[in-house]
């Protein structure tokens, strides 16, 4: 909230809504002319927005992808730019804890693992048709899983006597993937990096970060601020990279010892935030949460100067 910065009026974007904590505590600090556009790929999230929200004209619910966050700002907000964005990447709780959903293993449901369930493929459809070669690849960069060829294999040897279709029926064939020393009752389900991966690759998370961003500074009004959280490594290179590209020239190399008509877009407010112990203590999944800020600086999306 500190990072947002919420002025009376102004217009922000949660493209995140998720179940509204962070909107709550927006729409506390907001004035009564203020906007929040509410964005969520994920149906049940918008619904809940119309209902928890209903009578609060400041809130703007929008069902969809925060890749479309230019189409979206330029439809709902005034002049077309907002002042702070919101990125709260992931999964929601409720997403995590509906087997239907199926994101967890730790309930038996059917393998979907779609932030959207109204558009794309579910995971029991990619897993039936992926390559060995693209699974290991999608393995291996997106969970880090250095078991990846073993469990590729396990899923192509499993798929060819029966469709994989239930998060358990999963977790219990990467589980026997796994070489004996490799599962251990103190770590990390041996299932967990595979289940982020699929997801990951199910929803093209990385794409659609790469388009939000870009987005987002494209809408971003003049001093106006864009926080991102993210909750994994892939994530926060892609977020601290892009902060990078937009504040400062590529580095000098032979071929182009200086980046011509290089305009800065952005400038890094702080260094990354990460919990403190006595946070991930109690809120355990905020343990791999990492923040970063950035500053819209420059030419407002119209043109005008700031
Ligand atoms: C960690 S939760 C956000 C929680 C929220 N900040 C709150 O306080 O309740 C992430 C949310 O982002 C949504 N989401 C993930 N990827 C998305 C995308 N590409 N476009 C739009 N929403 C997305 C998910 O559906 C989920 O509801």
């Amino acid at each position: 909230m500190d990072a947002l910065d919420v002025h009376l009026n102004g217009s922000y974007l949660d493209a995140t809504f998720g179940r509204g904590g962070h909107a709550a505590l927006i729409l506390k600090r907001l004035g009564p002319d203020g906007l929040l556009i509410a964005l969520d790929c994920d149906p049940d999230a918008i619904v809940f927005a119309e209902t928890r929200f209903s009578g609060d004209s400041r809130l703007k619910p929008v069902h969809c992808n925060f890749s479309e966050i230019g189409a979206c700002v330029r439809q709902y907000a005034p002049g077309g730019q907002v002042n702070d964005i919101l990125l709260d990447l992931g999964v929601s709780s409720p997403q995590l804890d509906n087997a239907e959903r199926g994101f967890s293993f730790r309930q038996d449901g059917p393998l979907d693992m779609r932030m959207d369930p109204s558009v794309g493929e579910p995971a029991s459809g990619w897993l039936a048709r992926v390559e060995s070669d693209e699974l290991v690849r999608v393995l291996k960069q997106y969970g880090e899983e250095r078991y990846a060829r073993r469990i590729a294999l396990a899923v192509v040897e499993a798929r060819s006597e029966q469709p994989i279709l239930k998060t358990r029926q999963l977790a219990e064939i990467v589980q026997r993937a796994m070489p004996a020393g490799a599962v251990r009752p103190d770590r990390i389900h041996p299932a967990t990096r595979t289940f982020q991966a699929i997801r990951i690759a199910v929803n093209a998370e990385l794409e659609m970060l790469h388009a939000a961003l870009e987005a987002a500074i494209g809408v971003l009004a003049p001093g106006g601020r864009l926080v991102v959280i993210s909750f994994h490594s892939l994530e926060d290179r892609i977020v601290k990279q892009a902060i990078r590209a937009a504040s400062k020239p590529p580095p000098a190399n032979r071929r182009m010892p200086s980046a011509p008509g290089f305009i800065a877009t952005l400038r890094p407010v702080g260094s990354l935030i990460r919990p403190t112990d006595e946070e991930a203590g109690r809120n355990p999944r905020a343990r791999s949460a990492r923040m970063r800020v950035a500053e819209r600086i420059g030419t407002s999306p119209s043109g005008g100067q700031p």
